[in-house]
């Protein structure tokens, strides 16, 4: 097996040390070269890159272990970046999520208007990293998972349709986690049907190896406990909030009944529930930054000031594995089947084609094939077709810096109740992202 070389962009990223510490993990079946980490901001990174030079001259010296700041020597060489940034950290996500709740308003990272502000916060970046890469590393690929994926993915398919990015989403892979607890198997014996929209989506089956179908099973269970299960079978999604969300699960499957929705349907069919039950002062992103971030930097310091890595220091990333998966599909052509976002083409038949949907594909050496999914009922085809018509109203109206395409795209969100609030939370949100938005005409 061919030795891969990888660079994480967004290396300060909380999500960094678990990643690494899953490749480490992981090197009988992607083996690595080469591993470097880039940020724009060095500071952030230095911190964990060193915890990391560490952890790596203990368990795998072998590997060529670097970080920078410069894309030149970030990009060149590499055969994946695995990108997880976020253009303007916790301090822009903390105003994302209380802005839009001063205006009676969801507030959240990706979802409604604090997700579209992140979404044209990113699109400037992601397309400069892509061009990174492109230039440096031509025949590299791009595994990324930066949020906001929907709006991030559509951007790819309108200003990049060539290049070799695949855009991905941990949710399903952490809800099949919760599922598979739920009827007393392992991720890896189930096959699911699924289609729709990155944070928008349904499940149409889950089968095992003899062809059993669950989805019955499974709803059943959901229209009672929503998807809360008794075992910490989903790594990344545990918190306090979290937990809440998995247990509205019950009410989305209420609405509708037929298939098991993605957790994130929750703030377009209930927004008036979780503005009710947001603390305005006191957000995920608060929720965060006092649990995850502190936890990692505080790990990363210590193991700085001591020169090792305790045991429970860094923990391996368990939803991280779809990472290393679909690295070695593309490397090794292994044909996996994974739920990827990609342009529709038909696979969603009665949808339209220019859609980034996200549906199960399989995926090789050239990249993903998606697996046709055939026909959607009107209901959910319904709230597709218009959250889809926001998200392609973003990436138009960054395009052409227009503020009126902003104002219909927050008109259109579920999430909004009018065109006047809409007009309303998009200058708050202007005022605050005038750094990172382009200036809107
Ligand atoms: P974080 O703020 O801790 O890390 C992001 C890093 O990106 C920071 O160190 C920041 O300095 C860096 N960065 C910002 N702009 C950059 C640029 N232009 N070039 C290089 N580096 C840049 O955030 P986090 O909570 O660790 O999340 C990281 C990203 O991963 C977010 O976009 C988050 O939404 C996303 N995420 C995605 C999934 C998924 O499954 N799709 C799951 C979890 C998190
Ligand atoms: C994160 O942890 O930042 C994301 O996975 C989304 C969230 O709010 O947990």
């Amino acid at each position: 097996m061919k030795k891969q070389s990888i660079v994480i962009a967004g290396g300060g990223s909380t999500y960094t040390p678990g990643i690494v510490m899953m490749l480490l993990d992981n090197l009988d079946k992607l083996p690595i070269k080469t591993l470097k980490l880039y940020d724009n901001d060095a500071e952030r990174q230095e911190i964990l890159a060193k915890a990391l030079k560490i952890v790596l001259d203990e368990q795998a010296p072998e590997i060529e272990f670097s970080y920078t700041t410069d894309p030149k020597v970030a990009f060149e060489g590499v055969d994946f970046c695995m990108a997880h940034i976020r253009t303007g950290q916790y301090r822009m996500r903390e105003l994302d999520e209380k802005i839009p709740l001063k205006f009676g308003l969801v507030g959240q990272e990706t979802c409604g208007p604090g997700g579209i502000a992140y979404g044209m916060r990113s699109i400037g970046d992601m397309i400069e990293l892509i061009d990174y890469m492109e230039k440096y590393a031509p025949n590299a690929w791009m595994l990324n998972y930066s949020n906001p994926a929907a709006i991030v993915a559509e951007a790819c398919r309108v200003l990049r349709p060539e290049a070799k990015v695949i855009n991905m989403c941990d949710m399903p892979v952490g809800t099949l986690r919760r599922m598979s607890q739920i009827i007393g198997k392992t991720p890896d014996e189930l096959t699911v049907r699924y289609f729709g929209l990155n944070h928008f989506g349904w499940w149409t089956s889950v089968k095992d190896q003899e062809g059993h179908e669950y989805l019955p099973e499974i709803r059943d269970y959901v229209a009672e406990n929503g998807y809360l299960t008794q075992i910490e079978v989903d790594t990344q999604h545990m918190d306090q909030s979290w937990q809440e969300t998995h247990k509205k699960a019950k009410d989305l499957l209420a609405v509708n009944p037929r298939y098991l929705p993605n957790t994130y349907l929750k703030y377009y069919l209930y927004p008036d529930y979780v503005v009710e039950h947001s603390n305005p002062e006191y957000t995920r992103a608060n929720e965060v930054m006092a649990g995850r971030e502190k936890r990692v930097f505080d790990a990363a310091r210590k193991i700085i000031e001591t020169g090792k890595c305790g045991e429970g220091d860094f923990h391996i990333d368990n939803h991280a594995l779809f990472i290393v998966d679909l690295a070695r599909a593309i490397a090794f052509n292994t044909g996996e089947r994974m739920l990827l976002i990609v342009p529709n083409n038909g696979a969603i038949s009665n949808f339209r084609q220019d859609a980034m949907v996200e549906v199960p594909c399989i995926v090789g050496t050239d990249g993903p094939e998606p697996l046709c999914q055939g026909d959607i009922p009107t209901f959910e085809r319904g709230m597709m077709e218009q959250q889809v018509a926001v998200e392609k109203l973003i990436v138009e109206a960054w395009v052409e810096k227009s503020y009126q395409k902003m104002w219909q795209a927050l008109t259109l969100s579920k999430t909004v109740p009018s065109a006047k609030v809409a007009k309303d939370v998009l200058d708050a949100l202007i005022e605050v992202n005038t750094e990172y938005w382009p200036e809107l005409k």
